[in-house]
């Protein structure tokens, strides 16, 4: 079983979004390890998004993910990473697919949503940034052998 970081970033909840978003993840089949509402900090977004530090959005993106509480969450399931991203759909919301969450709820390239992590090595460092140990809960959820087919 892989984990994956998810984030509903600030426009998911003042779009009121969030329960709607978790429900795509949640009906898929992946299962909740962790959960919680967070207003990030400028250390903690600049962190979470360095890969793009070079990058001409990097200021305005920790601005956006700063602006606001972001629900945080991890889930696990087999393939979890591209699962969730497959759900996620492609970073322009004007080019994500249809019944993609992206593609079904943004028009924006930076106001997209969600964050999915993009590789297990990276969902793992972005997993130990979001959250302490202690708050990642253990537990085999009972419908498991009906949605991993084992
Ligand atoms: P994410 O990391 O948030 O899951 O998104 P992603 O992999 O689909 O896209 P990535 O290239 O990692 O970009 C990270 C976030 O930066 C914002 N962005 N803005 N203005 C721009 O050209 C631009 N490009 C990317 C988006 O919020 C994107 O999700
Ligand atoms: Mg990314």
């Amino acid at each position: 079983m892989d984990r994956t970081l998810i984030l509903l970033k600030p426009d998911c909840i003042h779009r009121r979004l969030v329960g709607e978003i978790l429900t795509k993840f949640e009906r898929k089949g992946l299962r909740l390890v962790a959960l919680k509402l967070i207003q990030a900090d400028k250390a903690l977004a600049e962190k979470h998004y360095e890969v793009h530090k070079e990058r001409p959005f990097y200021g305005s993106l920790v601005s956006f993910l700063t602006s606001s509480p972001t629900v945080a969450l991890v889930l696990e399931g087999r393939e979890a990473v591209v699962v969730a991203r497959n759900l996620i759909g492609a970073t322009d919301g004007t080019k994500a697919a249809p019944g993609t969450i992206r593609g079904d709820f943004a028009i924006s390239i930076q106001n997209n949503l969600v964050h999915g992590s993009d590789s297990n090595e990276n969902a793992a460092k972005e997993i130990a940034l979001w959250f302490t140990p202690g708050e990642l809960t253990s537990f085999t959820p009972i419908d498991t052998p009906w949605v991993a087919g084992s």
